[in-house]
């Protein structure tokens, strides 16, 4: 079997056309939505996600304000222009760019954005909305792959879904899309023992852990859907992503590319949440 290839470039662009006319209309109303991405330090990873953001805002007709802090920034100094940014009408979501410097404490950064500007939907009030079936923001990279389901028609109900990575950014958030879409969710991590075990039995297989072709053809059942979320920077420079992509698109029935899977659909995703709390604070 030959993968079907779930085209991210391709999606995002569809989406994005219907953006502009959102942002359009918002505008129009005297609504113009705002995005204001804070970044602390010089993580060339960072830096790139940021710019990429920033640029999709420019492209849909989403006001974008960029924060820059060195590394050697204090935390309150952020939290004081979190609040600043909360009381901003101008700006409808705001954006930590994580990993932070390790003299900051995340938790309490992410805490300190109102719940109702949290395009991230990293705030503990939007995970528990999340948990509880009823989600205000649902995380952009997650929230990007559903998309990528729903666009292939792809069934999840009663399917095994397996995901390989914890992380509150990813492997969680996805568990609990998946649970509401009636998937059988096995989220596996650093300590899972017998690992191709899950992998072999899974019908959605989600590799969100972060090493390098990590995932082989052998580990991967036959017509499975493959889901790339990993972004790996090889020693020639290269991206790849957490699936060894050729022999496993032999394998499966369905796959995303990196890069031009996942990547593409988590900043549109972010433009989508974005618009969506700029919508919610228009007079009725
Ligand atoms: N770092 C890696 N992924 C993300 C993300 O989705 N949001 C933020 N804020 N930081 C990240």
């Amino acid at each position: 079997m030959t993968a079907i290839i779930l085209d991210g470039n391709a999606l995002a662009q569809k989406l994005r056309a219907d953006f502009k006319t959102r942002a359009e209309a918002l505008t129009s109303r005297g609504q113009r939505p705002g995005l204001a991405v804070i970044l602390v330090g010089e993580d060339q990873a960072s830096q790139v996600y940021v710019r990429n953001k920033v640029n999709a805002c420019l492209q849909v007709g989403i006001h974008s304000e960029k924060i820059v802090y060195p590394l050697d920034t204090a935390q309150q100094t952020v939290l004081d222009k979190i609040a600043q940014l909360n009381a901003d009408p101008t700006i409808h979501g705001i954006l930590v760019q994580l990993p932070l410097p390790r003299h900051f404490d995340s938790d309490t950064v992410l805490e300190a954005i109102s719940p109702k500007k949290d395009v991230d939907g990293f705030h503990a009030e939007n995970v528990g909305a999340l948990i509880q079936g009823r989600p205000r923001f649902i995380p952009c990279t997650p929230y990007g792959v559903m998309q990528l389901f729903a666009d292939a028609a792809i069934e999840l109900r009663g399917k095994e879904a397996v995901i390989l990575g914890r992380s509150n950014i990813v492997g969680k958030p996805m568990a609990m899309l998946l649970m509401q879409a009636s998937a059988t969710v096995t989220v596996c991590h650093s300590q899972t023992r017998d690992l191709a075990a899950h992998t072999r039995r899974a019908d959605i297989l989600v590799a969100a852990l972060g090493k390098a072709k990590f995932v082989t053809a052998e580990m991967v059942k036959p017509g499975a859907v493959v889901i790339d979320v990993g972004i790996n920077r090889l020693p020639d420079g290269k991206l790849c992503g957490d699936v060894d992509f050729g022999p496993v698109s032999e394998k499966a029935s369905a796959i995303t590319p990196v890069p031009g899977g996942v990547g593409p659909m988590t900043i549109t995703m972010l433009l989508a949440n974005t618009l969506e709390a700029a919508e919610r604070e228009l007079p009725r």
